[in-house]
């Protein structure tokens, strides 16, 4: 059995030093490569992850720990996962725009057990462990109490297969600017669910993300008192790579304007 606050601790911890490490890069000099057409990764993924990895390695011994950057170590059979997002907005640090963040959590045998989110550029430290509730920088946070998607700030993204995949999320972002008050694509997935987690937005949603971009923030949206599901409603998230999160209230009614062919 492992006890939640001091993992959550250890994994404040881990994503402060990672941060840090993403705040010396921001805006140097740096190696960008191309993992596909539209892809990007940078030299602090890589420097961040490495940190990351030996970090929970060294505590955890005994847990797996996968991150976004290839690395996979630890006992595959260790009830206990670790998924990790170095540098979540990689394209916003390479054009120097502002939003990224690192995102950790660990999962045991799929359920978020501890989840954390950090923002470098502003010092936001979003984490939730299971059943302790959320917190922003140690206060409590919750969901916003927006009851109608008329009413609501939505954010989404668009996946990096966005030039050839037919189902691109181009329609939905059509049909929901219809529907609501505003849109926003700051393009950190991690931290539009952690913004959805204290109240910033009232919903997000996007098609082709993968479980180390929402494991974290999947479980601050659920312990901030929101849902977070698949499309069709599913909650068994971060297995899917479609997510609809928000602050429950509004929840169906996006599911319906997803569903609207
Ligand atoms: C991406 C960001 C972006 C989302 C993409 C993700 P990365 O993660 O979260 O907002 O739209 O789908 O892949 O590549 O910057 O870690
Ligand atoms: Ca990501
Ligand atoms: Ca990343």
């Amino acid at each position: 059995m492992i006890e939640i606050e001091p993992t959550l601790t250890a994994a404040i911890e881990v994503a402060r030093t990672a941060g840090a490490i993403l705040r010396q890069g921001f805006g140097r000099e740096r190696t960008i490569e191309y993992k596909g057409e539209v892809n990007l990764v940078t030299e602090y993924d890589r420097r961040a992850e490495a940190l990351i990895v030996s970090a929970l390695q060294e505590r955890f011994p005994d847990h797996r720990v996968i991150g976004e950057e290839g690395s996979d170590t630890g006992p595959e059979e260790s009830p206990y996962s670790w998924l990790i997002d170095p540098l979540d907005g990689t394209t916003n640090f390479a054009h120097r725009f502002p939003v990224f963040a690192v995102s950790i959590a660990l999962l045991e045998r799929g359920e978020g057990l501890v989840g954390v989110v950090f923002d470098p550029t502003r010092d936001e430290l979003f984490a939730a462990g299971a059943g302790l509730g959320a917190r922003l920088n140690d206060e409590p946070i919750s969901v916003s109490q927006t009851a109608e998607l008329d009413k609501s700030l939505l954010a989404t993204g668009f996946a990096y297969d966005r030039r050839t995949a037919a189902d691109n999320n181009v329609g939905n972002l059509a049909r929901f600017v219809r529907r609501c008050q505003g849109i926003r694509r700051a393009g950190a997935a991690a931290l539009d669910l952690a913004y959805v987690a204290c109240g910033r937005l009232d919903g997000f949603w996007e098609m082709g993300l993968h479980p180390w971009d929402v494991a974290a923030g999947t479980l601050l949206v659920r312990e901030a008192g929101g849902r977070a599901t698949d499309l069709a409603g599913d909650e068994d998230y971060p297995s899917g790579r479609r997510i609809v999160a928000s602050n429950g209230l509004i929840h169906q009614q996006m599911l319906d304007v997803l569903r609207t062919p």
